[in-house]
């Protein structure tokens, strides 16, 4: 791994925590992906999920993209799911379609029989993963992660990417207790994955609550808000940045931010300006190109992450990121230019 510079090294937790920065950090989600040859490379050789199991593929895949590009953070390369095997629950992941959950939870027995998660048991491979990071990354900083129980649940109870929710609706609406004995399980698991990933090194922390968008303001607020503002308190002593990410939340937002975080990431649906104005100045706000952008001609994207930077008006605390997860196929050079663009056009003039 090439050493990082100093300002490299600090802009990405500079910004989390809304200080001044010599310029925008950039990180993009998914970036240790399909899109990178040698990652598809590795791919013939062994499964998303054998890589995800072995410390020495972690560590390899979670530097490609961080030696390739400029960016200002790794993001631990592994998958929401993984901590769910240690709940005792079996899926795999099938390529273009992600998770399959093999028994589906719809039954209170079926939640009961869920085990309690111990990291230090059931995921000894991320955990080494994340030392042997922090040694290969010297002072670029890691961001670990966990999918938020709101997701989570989602997968267990559709057993695949849910497209409509409706099982997952109604059992939350039948009331009984078995939603939030399910909800109340998956925050625990998330908050002893975080915690035991901070011990092992990770830097910055993000909660992944992908199908959060889906939910009226007025069941988010019933039914999630207060599983995931129970994590983000547990972790509030940890003393590294906690991100908050969803897609389709622009009904959320304010929501989102009383979760407890200190970034907000946001996707393309709502101006990056407008969703900062809502969730207040003192959070950051990490976002929101659309990935799908990245596809088009290079002055085209150089517009659009150009409207960003203006809209995000090189406050501090804004990390430029895309919406949601960098497609595969995406044509690398732009990623290049893109990072190059985030940092040349916001540089500060040291005076
Ligand atoms: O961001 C990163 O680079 C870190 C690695 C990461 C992966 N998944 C790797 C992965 C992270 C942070 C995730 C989180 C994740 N996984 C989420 C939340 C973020 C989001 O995108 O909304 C969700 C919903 C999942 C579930 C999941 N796993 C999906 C939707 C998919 C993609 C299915 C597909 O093939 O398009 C996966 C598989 C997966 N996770 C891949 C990667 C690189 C592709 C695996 C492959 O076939 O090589």
């Amino acid at each position: 791994m090439k050493r990082a510079g100093e300002a490299r090294a600090e802009r990405f937790l500079k910004a989390c925590r809304r200080e001044e920065a010599d310029c925008t950090p950039i990180w993009i989600m998914r970036q240790a992906g399909r899109y990178l040859p040698e990652y598809r490379e590795l791919r013939r050789k062994y499964s998303m999920l054998e890589m995800a199991k072995t410390p020495d593929l972690v560590t390899r895949v979670t530097l490609l993209p961080v030696e390739r590009f400029d960016l200002d953070a790794a993001i631990l390369f592994s998958d929401i799911m993984i901590p769910l095997g240690g709940m005792g629950v079996s899926f795999r992941i099938e390529e273009n379609v992600g998770p399959i959950v093999e028994e589906p939870i719809r039954t209170g027995a079926q939640v009961s029989a869920l085990k309690e998660f111990e990291a230090a048991r059931d995921v000894p491979f991320v955990l080494q993963a994340i030392r042997q990071l922090r040694i290969e990354l010297g002072k670029l900083p890691l961001i670990g992660f966990a999918g938020a129980p709101f997701t989570l649940a989602s997968y267990l109870i559709e057993g695949r990417a849910p497209r409509n929710l409706a099982l997952t609706k109604t059992l939350m609406l039948e009331g009984g207790g078995l939603w939030d004995d399910l909800m109340g399980r998956l925050a625990d698991t998330a908050i002893a994955y975080l915690k035991a990933q901070v011990e092992a090194g990770a830097q910055a922390l993000q909660l992944f609550d992908s199908w959060a968008g889906s939910l009226s303001p007025a069941h988010y607020s019933r039914f999630v808000l207060p599983h995931t503002r129970r994590v983000f308190q547990a972790l509030q002593g940890a003393g590294i940045p906690l991100i908050h990410f969803g897609t389709d939340t622009a009904t959320l937002l304010e929501q989102m931010a009383e979760a407890g975080p200190d970034v907000v990431g946001v996707d393309w649906r709502v101006p990056i300006d407008e969703a900062w104005d809502r969730i207040g100045h003192e959070l950051g706000i990490q976002g929101n190109l659309d990935p799908a952008v990245l596809f088009a001609p290079w002055e085209s994207v150089e517009r659009e992450a150009l409207d960003v930077l203006n809209r995000a008006g090189g406050r501090r605390g804004h990390i430029f990121n895309l919406g949601h997860g960098i497609l595969p196929d995406t044509p690398v050079e732009n990623v290049e230019r893109l990072v190059e663009l985030v940092h040349r056009s916001t540089r500060k003039i040291p005076s």
